[in-house]
């Protein structure tokens, strides 16, 4: 079965991992649901319908909708999961929200750090000498802003062209701008992932907390190398480097934001605030700062904290007064992006143990709950995005998802696009050793066992390129292997390299919390890899702990969603900023243990 479901909300096509909730594939897809449990299955409220083949109803469909309506194909979206290509309609949201659902169920109280007040003020006369300032700080008493140079430079004729109806915009305790008439219902962020590889932008409603449009793209860099490794040496071996990274990364959210902006409708000027995550590289990079001691060891920051950024210096089209929220990082190697996916994911907030791992070439491990966290990084190398695979490629139309051989031996392959195999994706890769291990053809060291013992049904696949063996997994039409899409006893061995990092990375976070797999409640894969993951594949390969498939969720882009969070609630940027303190990094480099327990780790 395809790991992937294509859905279409009121004619929008998106495609999303199988078995996440339609209210989660929505929202995160910037499609918003009515909803004030925020998805907990309590308020009723997220209602959608299936234009046709609806699925069963559940019993909360059957307590909140008459028998009519559950025939007329009308369900929960937040108990119905994506099983099945589907066309769905939205209705619009029928209440002014007072609170968003973001991240893993996180309900945020609306709180922007924007805040829009529309003033009807006196007009000055010969006996009424008070400023123009004072005149609108008098109205904002209770927010007591600081005032702007660059808004008192023009307020004058902004008050007497809109007969001194004009509309306030105060952003951190700063007045930012006063505008003609009343303005006070547009008011928009723009969040950002800033990805080595991808980069998602959501522009989003400050009024309501709703994502009006949502993008992404892969991030412009990537000619400089698929790591931040590639792109640190890159800023080394040539001093001109590093001004076209910031220049390219800057392209990248420029076009995004463009794009989000053209689909909602807004003008730049609209955008008040801005908040990004990334990782410690990419913020180097779109900020202009030398990231070359993040490349070579100790690995320091310039700044764990930035000084004050606007959007202009991300080069993001805003308002010119709007600022940028830039998550900070803990460490080189545990960036913004983690800070702002435990944000997201409400790892400071929940009792249980949970494990929260962003799989990627720089892999980031927390472990922890409530009371304390601990941080790693593992350097999993590139085998999850397909890299240094023979037959590796993206995610894309003619990759091979997922690889499953069936009791009589016979191999399945779902390929994404439904087109000939092409070659192989990150997750496609960890389906195809776990099926290949648990059908015996691979061994628990990761060795190729011989053809003549292998399943009737797979004999022949195993065969020899050159000096290598290898096992094809689908047939080129001229049955040539080096033409076929085929694994290879080295690209076993990559992805062994890959799991171990990660595995020795979560066993010492264990230790060192002096706890066993079996304290962990929750292991939440953060990021899109992490979403097309097959649970059961995971574990089968010691990718991640074994707690059962049940309890390991897909957690989605929670670094766009901690970025979005930072936008809606100053409460929960704060939150943010908090983590800093709380979170304790554990180094793995520097442990004499790391080599042993990385060969007792490496098989299977
Ligand atoms: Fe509240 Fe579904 S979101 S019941």
């Amino acid at each position: 079965m395809s790991q992937r479901v294509d859905l279409r909300f009121n004619d929008r096509p998106v495609r999303v991992p199988l078995g996440v909730t339609l209210f989660d594939a929505a929202s995160w897809n910037g499609i918003a649901i009515d909803s004030t449990c925020g998805g907990h299955g309590t308020c009723k409220k997220c209602r959608i319908r299936f234009k046709a083949d609806a699925p069963l109803p559940t019993s909360l469909d059957l307590r909140a909708y008459t028998a009519q309506e559950i025939k007329d194909g009308w369900r929960l979206a937040c108990r119905t999961p994506a099983t099945t290509d589907a066309d769905i309609e939205v209705p619009p949201l029928t209440t002014r929200p007072k609170a968003a659902t973001v991240g893993v169920g996180r309900q945020v109280i609306l709180r922007p750090a924007v805040i829009k007040r529309y003033l009807e003020l006196s007009e000055p006369t010969l006996t009424d000498q008070v400023t123009d300032l004072e005149r609108v700080l008098a109205e904002l008493a209770d927010l007591n802003p600081a005032p702007d140079l660059a808004v008192l430079r023009t307020l004058g004729g902004t008050l007497r062209r809109a007969d001194f109806k004009v509309t306030a915009v105060v952003a951190d305790e700063t007045l930012i701008a006063v505008e003609e008439g009343d303005t006070s219902g547009r008011v928009y962020g723009l969040a950002f992932d800033l990805g080595t590889t991808t980069v998602v932008a959501a522009l989003l409603d400050l009024t309501t907390g709703t994502p009006v449009a949502v993008e992404s793209m892969l991030n412009k860099q990537q000619p400089f190398g698929a790591d931040v490794i590639a792109r640190i040496s890159a800023t080394m071996l040539d001093p001109a480097a590093g001004d076209k990274l910031r220049q390219l990364a800057q392209d990248t959210l420029a076009e995004l934001s463009h794009a989000v902006l053209k689909a909602g409708g807004v003008p730049p000027e609209e955008v008040y605030e801005v908040a990004l995550a990334g990782n410690a590289t990419m913020v180097h990079l779109v900020l202009g700062i030398d990231p070359e001691p993040l490349g070579v060891a100790p690995f320091i920051m310039a700044a764990r904290l930035l000084p004050e950024v606007r959007a202009g210096d991300l080069g993001v089209p805003a308002h010119p007064q709007a600022r940028a929220v830039v998550f900070p990082a803990f460490g080189a190697y545990v960036g913004g992006d983690i800070t702002a996916g435990l944000l997201a994911s409400g790892m400071d907030r929940d009792p249980r143990v949970r494990l929260f791992i962003d799989i990627g070439t720089n892999c980031e491990i927390v472990l922890g709950g409530r009371d304390w966290l601990l941080a790693t990084a593992a350097p999993a190398g590139p085998a999850f995005e397909g890299a240094s695979i023979r037959c590796g490629m993206r995610a894309a139309d003619g990759a091979i998802e997922a690889v499953t051989i069936t009791e009589d031996g016979e191999l399945k392959l779902t390929v994404i696009g439904d087109t000939e195999p092409a070659g192989l994706c990150g997750s496609g890769l960890v389906d195809a050793v776990a099926a290949l291990v648990e059908a015996g053809v691979i061994d628990s060291s990761g060795r190729f066992v011989r053809d003549a013992d292998v399943a009737p049904g797979l004999a022949g696949r195993l065969t020899m390129i050159g000096k290598e063996r290898v096992f094809v997994l689908h047939w080129s039409a001229d049955r040539d292997p080096a033409s076929s899409v085929y694994l290879s006893q080295r690209d076993i061995r990559e992805l062994q390299f890959a799991k171990t990092a990660i595995s020795t990375g979560w066993q010492i976070l264990l230790e060192e919390a002096g706890l066993t797999t079996e304290d962990v409640k929750q292991v939440l894969l953060a990021g899109s890899f992490g979403s097309y993951l097959s649970a059961k594949s995971a574990i089968r390969i010691g990718l991640v702990p074994d707690v059962g498939p049940r309890r390991i969720v897909a957690a989605g882009n929670v670094a766009g969603e901690g970025a979005k969070m930072a936008l809606l609630s100053v409460r929960d940027r704060a939150a943010a900023l908090a983590l800093l303190e709380e979170v304790r990094y554990v180094e793995l480099s520097d442990r004499p243990d790391f080599n042993d327990r990385f060969i007792d780790q490496l098989g299977f």
